[in-house]
């Protein structure tokens, strides 16, 4: 495929987004996959021309982040989240019963290129262990049972809803708004829930509020230790004190003895 006047365009208004064009190139590469399905040589050859920098240096960026794709993306990307607190949440169980249900291994899509399949790290979510993400959308708290019928209902082009987030778009639609161009989706849906807002609530609840910007603190204000001495003295030493008697050798408490 060759990238449109239409796209070409785009790619330079992205990098007029910045005081350094060059700044632009992650959206840029973004916005190449939501046209092309993933960085294609061309995509490199043609942010490197608009940017003046070399496609090795494009190349570079492309291949060290995994969101960038080198291959063609299913219609969906479904990431199972297998990093440590998802897995023992069953994360990693999610992950291998949609390889048996899909019929594909990691980072492979389904014959009917509905969908692309990749374990993913930790999304910064783990309050909604285990977690999946579609098209990069939250999907909360979900079970082997939960995740099958998801990727089901995206096969059969149901309309799906994320837990945390909008109506699930396509892989590339997303890809072209984290490139920094609108969906009007932005508000669909809610972007906190339950475990994140615990402890908003509990603050609310008790009249909880954080100090103005510029209030003292107890290590700026009143208390607080003017010189290293006085920090020295209010620091509590009752652990380290304890743990110097247990290293004390017997050897050491016999000789001290003897001096008396
Ligand atoms: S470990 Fe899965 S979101 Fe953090």
């Amino acid at each position: 495929m060759t990238l449109s006047d239409t796209t070409k365009a785009e790619l330079v208004e992205l990098g007029s987004r910045y005081p350094e064009a060059r700044s632009a190139l992650l959206p840029m590469l973004h916005l190449v996959q939501s046209v092309e399905g993933n960085v294609t040589n061309e995509g490199i050859e043609v942010c490197a021309d608009i940017l003046g920098i070399t496609a090795a240096e494009v190349s570079g960026v492309a291949t060290f982040y995994t969101m960038y794709k080198r291959r063609p993306m299913g219609r969906h990307h479904v990431g199972v989240c297998t990093n440590t607190l998802c897995a023992v949440m069953g994360g990693d169980l999610i992950f291998e019963r949609l390889k048996g249900h899909l019929d594909v291994g990691n980072d492979e899509t389904t014959d009917d290129g509905a969908v692309t399949l990749e374990h993913i790290e930790c999304n910064a979510a783990c309050d909604f262990a285990p977690v999946m993400t579609v098209n990069w959308e939250f999907f909360d708290n979900q079970t082997p049972e939960s995740a099958i019928e998801v990727v089901d209902r995206l096969r059969a082009g149901e309309t799906v809803q994320a837990t945390r987030g909008a109506t699930i778009t396509s892989w590339r639609e997303a890809e072209r708004v984290i490139a920094g161009f609108e969906d009007g989706l932005v508000d669909e849906g809610p972007t906190a829930a339950g475990a994140s807002l615990a402890g908003f609530e509990i603050a609310q609840e008790r009249g909880w509020a954080a100090p103005a910007f510029g209030a003292s603190t107890a290590a700026d204000g009143e208390g607080a230790a003017d010189t290293k001495l006085e920090a020295e003295q209010q620091a509590d030493t009752t652990r380290a004190g304890t743990e110097t008697l247990i290293e004390e050798s017997p050897a050491d408490t016999a000789e001290e003895g003897n001096d008396d």
